[in-house]
This record gives C-alpha cells, sequence and structure tokens, in this order.
C-alpha cells in the first residue's frame, strides 16, 4: 500500500515537474499565429464556456429591439468591435483572422450564447484572447444596446446596414494601418 501511494505520489511529481520544465524552458509557444493543439482549444473553450455560464448573472436584457437601439448599438460596433469581429462587406479581416483563438465573425456565424451571457463576456472580456473587456470604455446601457444589435445580427433592417456599409468610393480599411515611418525612439 505504501509503495502504491508512493509511486501516485511519484509520477504527480514527474508530471508537475515536467509540464513546469516545458513552460520555464520556453518550449510552449505563445505565438497568435500559430493554431492551439486540438486540446488546448477544446480544455480552453470549454474552461471559458463554463465560467461564463457559471459567473454570468441572470438578467433580462432592457433593451428593446426598435430601431433607434438598433441604430445605437450599430454605431457602437462599428466604432469598437468591426475592426476585430467584421461587417457585412468584410465579415472576415485580415486583422480579425491575425488572433488565436480566432475572432469569431459575427456576420458569418452569428453569437449563439443567451443575451446575459453575451452582456458578461462584453464587460469583462476574455483573458489570453484578443477579447477586450468594454467595461471601463461604455456604460450597461451601451453594452445591452451591443447585446440587442448581436442578437439581431442575421436580421438587421436596411436602415440599421446602412450604418454598417462602407462610404461610397471608399476602400474599406479594415486593420489598423501599418505605420510608415519607424516610431519615435523612446530614451
Ligand atoms: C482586438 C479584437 C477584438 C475587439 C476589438 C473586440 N473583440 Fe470580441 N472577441 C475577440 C476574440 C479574439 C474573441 C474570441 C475569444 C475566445 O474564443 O475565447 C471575442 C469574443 C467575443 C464574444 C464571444 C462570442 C462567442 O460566441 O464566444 C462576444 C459576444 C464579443 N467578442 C463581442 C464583442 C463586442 C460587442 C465588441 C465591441 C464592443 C468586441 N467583441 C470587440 C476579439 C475582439
Amino acid at each position: 500500500m505504501k509503495a502504491f501511494l508512493f509511486g501516485i505520489i511519484l509520477t504527480l511529481f514527474v508530471l508537475a515537474s515536467g509540464g513546469y520544465f516545458l513552460l520555464k524552458s520556453g518550449r510552449v509557444s505563445f505565438n497568435a499565429d500559430q493554431a492551439p493543439s486540438a486540446t488546448e482549444r477544446h480544455l480552453a473553450m470549454s474552461a471559458v464556456d463554463a465560467s461564463t455560464e457559471r459567473n454570468a448573472p441572470e438578467q433580462k436584457n432592457p433593451v428593446p429591439t426598435d430601431e433607434a437601439d438598433l441604430i445605437a448599438g450599430a454605431q457602437l460596433y462599428l466604432n469598437h468591435c468591426a475592426g476585430c469581429h467584421g461587417l457585412p462587406s468584410n465579415p472576415e479581416s485580415p486583422f480579425g483572422r491575425s488572433f488565436n483563438p480566432p475572432v469569431p465573425a459575427f456576420f458569418k456565424e452569428a453569437p449563439d450564447m443567451p443575451e446575459n451571457q453575451n452582456f458578461y463576456i462584453i464587460q469583462h472580456g476574455i483573458r489570453w484572447s484578443g477579447m477586450p473587456a468594454w467595461s471601463k470604455t461604455l456604460n450597461d446601457g451601451q453594452i445591452w444596446q451591443l447585446v440587442t444589435f448581436l442578437s439581431n445580427v442575421q436580421k438587421l433592417p436596411p436602415s440599421v446596414l446602412k450604418e454598417l456599409a462602407p462610404p461610397a468610393g471608399a476602400a474599406l480599411e479594415a486593420a489598423p494601418a501599418a505605420p510608415t515611418a519607424p516610431a519615435m525612439q523612446m530614451h
């Protein structure tokens, strides 16, 4: 019995120190242009889903699906989210594809979580991904307007789609422009 317990402890110790060695010796890649393994993807995605389900407070969206709120949501989306999550005219931008985990392209696949969970994710963001927390820059009313917008993203009326259309004749700027001159040196 003693030998058995010792075996278990030794195995756990070897596994833990092996993992520690892999991380500390730089053998685990953190590159955003390298897709994670299926195991990492599965573990991370189900952990984020479980945490969101557990922590998002049960609350009803106070923002109705009316034209004024959808337009307000579209403007917020255009200013804060479209660069990563895409637009009807450009559902998957090269910038949006520069992330792992990949940025969900909402005009190809609408978010399918309950509204209280979308609210929670927009408010708090998702650590170790590109998804920022918006609670410091947007108020609750604005976040609910975004939630209403996302719930209707596949059935937006023409007046709202017009807000998201690129200006006539303008080339769509999908990603932040790369700096053309070397940045100023900091000393
Ligand atoms: C810098 C890029 C970036 C910006 C800007 C951004 N997001 Fe995200 N967002 C992401 C990434 C990356 C994920 C995926 C994270 C993951 O899979 O764990 C994500 C995930 C989400 C999700 C969860 C979707 C799902 O189905 O799991 C929602 C909802 C969301 N974002 C809404 C927004 C809203 C609303 C805005 C604007 C206020 C916004 N995001 C701005 C990168 C961004």
